[in-house]
Parts: C-alpha cells; sequence; structure tokens
C-alpha cells in the first residue's frame, strides 16, 4: 500500500512531505519520481496531466486535493469504477464565505471603481448600497454555498439560494429546478456560482440566465470557468445590464495575457485563489481513507459518479 502525488504546479513536493510527515509509516511517491507502481493505493491529484492515471493496477481510490471533481471526469482516460473522493473541509468552506463577503462589500461600497479612479487621479463620489437593500442569490447550496448563505444572512443581507434538489436552510429562502429559477433571478441583486461543474450546469452563467437579473446585477463566479460564457458577460456588462463581475476561476488558467477580461473596468479578477486546501486542514482525511482502503470500510466524501460531484 502506497500513496502517489500526481499534480503539475509547485506544490507536488509541499503535498508530499505534508503527508509523509503526517503519517511516516505511509511510502509516499511524487509521480515525477520513480515508484512501484503497483504498490499505489490512493492517488492524492490536483489537476492531474491526462492519462497520468492509467498504469496502477492497485489503484482503490482517486483523491481530489480540492473540494472540485470536475478535472477528473474530464480524463476519458482515467481508470472507471474506482471510487473518486473530494475534500470537505472547514477552512474551505469558511475560506470561500470570507472572499464572497469580501468581494460584495467591496462591490457595494465602489471600493475597485476608486482604486481605477486614484490610478487616474480622479475624485469622483459615487452612490453606495446597503447591505440591509441588498439580495445576494447563491447558485449551488451544497457545502461551500450553504455556508456563504448562511454567514451573509448574520450580516444582515438578505439570502436566497438556488439549487438542484431543495435544501433548506434558516433565514435563506430556497429555490430549486428550472421553474423557480426565474423567481430568483428577478430579485437577486448579487449572483454568486458556487455550483459543481457538470455537463448539466456547463456554460450555466449565459445572456438567457443573466440577463434575467434586474439591471445593475452584479456577478460573482467562484466555482469553475466552464460555468460562465465569457462573451455573454462581456455583452451585458458593454450593454450596462450588469454593473460588474468579479472572477476567480477561467477557461484556461493561468488566464493567458491577451484575454479581453484584464483590460476590462468592470471586470475584477483574482487568480482562483478564493478558497484553497490547506494541507494542514485536510491531510487528516486523506489518510483516513487511506487506512480505510486497507480495511476496506466504506470511505468519507465520496464523489457520486452519476451526478458528477
Ligand atoms: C478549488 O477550486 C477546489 O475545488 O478546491
Amino acid at each position: 500500500m502506497a500513496i502517489v502525488v500526481i499534480r503539475q504546479d509547485k506544490k507536488i513536493e509541499l503535498w508530499k512531505n505534508a503527508l509523509q510527515k503526517a503519517n511516516s509509516a505511509i511510502n509516499v511517491y511524487s509521480y515525477i519520481e520513480d515508484h512501484p507502481k503497483d504498490e499505489i493505493t490512493m492517488a492524492v491529484i490536483w489537476k492531474h496531466p491526462k492519462g497520468s492515471l492509467a498504469g496502477y493496477p492497485n489503484l482503490k481510490c482517486i483523491a481530489s486535493a480540492g473540494a472540485g471533481v470536475d478535472y477528473i471526469f474530464e480524463d476519458e482516460t482515467r481508470p472507471k469504477n474506482i471510487p473518486i473522493t473530494r475534500i470537505v473541509d472547514p477552512f474551505l468552506a469558511s475560506d470561500m464565505s470570507e472572499h464572497v463577503l469580501a468581494v460584495i462589500l467591496a462591490h457595494l461600497k465602489n471600493l475597485n471603481a476608486y482604486k481605477l479612479d486614484q490610478v487616474a487621479n480622479s475624485w469622483a463620489p459615487k452612490d453606495y448600497l446597503r447591505i440591509k437593500d441588498v439580495t445576494v442569490g447563491i447558485l449551488g447550496l451544497g457545502e461551500l454555498g450553504a455556508l456563504t448563505a448562511t454567514d451573509l444572512t448574520t450580516f444582515g443581507f438578505k439570502v436566497q439560494g438556488w439549487s438542484r434538489s431543495k435544501k433548506n436552510i434558516e433565514g435563506v429562502k430556497t429555490f430549486t429546478g428550472g421553474n423557480e429559477q426565474q423567481e430568483f433571478l428577478k430579485t437577486t441583486d448579487v449572483l454568486v456560482c458556487l455550483l459543481p461543474l457538470t455537463p448539466a450546469t456547463e456554460g450555466i452563467l449565459n445572456k438567457e440566465l443573466m440577463s434575467q437579473l434586474p439591471k445593475n446585477a452584479f456577478v460573482i463566479n467562484v466555482a469553475r470557468g466552464g460555468h460562465l460564457v465569457d462573451a455573454d458577460l462581456i455583452e451585458l456588462l458593454d450593454a450596462e445590464h450588469l454593473s460588474g463581475a468579479c472572477l476567480d476561476v477561467y477557461h484556461t488558467e493561468p488566464l493567458p495575457k491577451s484575454y479581453p477580461f484584464w483590460n476590462h473596468k468592470k471586470v475584477h479578477m483574482t487568480p482562483h485563489y478564493a478558497s484553497v486546501s490547506d494541507t494542514n486542514s485536510v491531510i487528516p482525511q486523506l489518510i483516513e481513507n487511506y487506512y480505510k482502503i486497507g480495511s476496506g470500510e466504506k470511505l468519507q466524501n465520496l464523489v457520486d459518479a452519476d451526478k458528477g460531484y
């Protein structure tokens, strides 16, 4: 039994060392070093190169190092019928909630516009919004969406949420299904996308959906770039239907330097860093699952392959 860490960013050694430090009895390898492929029972991965999950004859669990697993289903060469797990972690949820709160407050108080004014030496007071007058609508009420919704209510926002299956969250008005989506959108001033990316949600933030938001609505995408139809967003911003957008995720990451978002005054960007797995916090659940593989117990935080999340 052993673990292989597969990721293409600079954090591969960090993850390998953190797993090894958490339990020195486990053999942990990075996929770029020589490693005994038949010993590997668990792959801890993040945006792995397509094809790199093949060739492990005793693999029993593909563990995403983040909350999202869309990139795993996009790899047609992945071994099928192997359980996939994802991270469910209190910091992953609270970091997201804090990020969304920060973005919404910056929008209400025009902080991004003032930064641009400052760079242009321009003194230009603007009307601001009050929390009590703003309805935040959250698309997706999973672990991250539900906590974000609840936290926003404690700050005094009116909060509503839309999800595939009906959810009950105290203080949050919930909507479900296609019929209720129209009512949800019509009454949402700030739309936050926290849906999982699946074939059913790909491109959901399109012109048809976003034009149902009231004039001057603001859009926040902290889920996946694939949810957004970029050209539709730009069209609605330029037509002054939407007042702005804040994006953390993109179709291509890092975002190519020539992309129109970089220089659009109404698009505010962060580099997919709204909420990032903290190794100290998430490694215990990975190690627990590693031992569960050995004892044949049911793994925690299993992904439903039919739903894709
Ligand atoms: C981050 O995007 C994650 O899925 O954890």
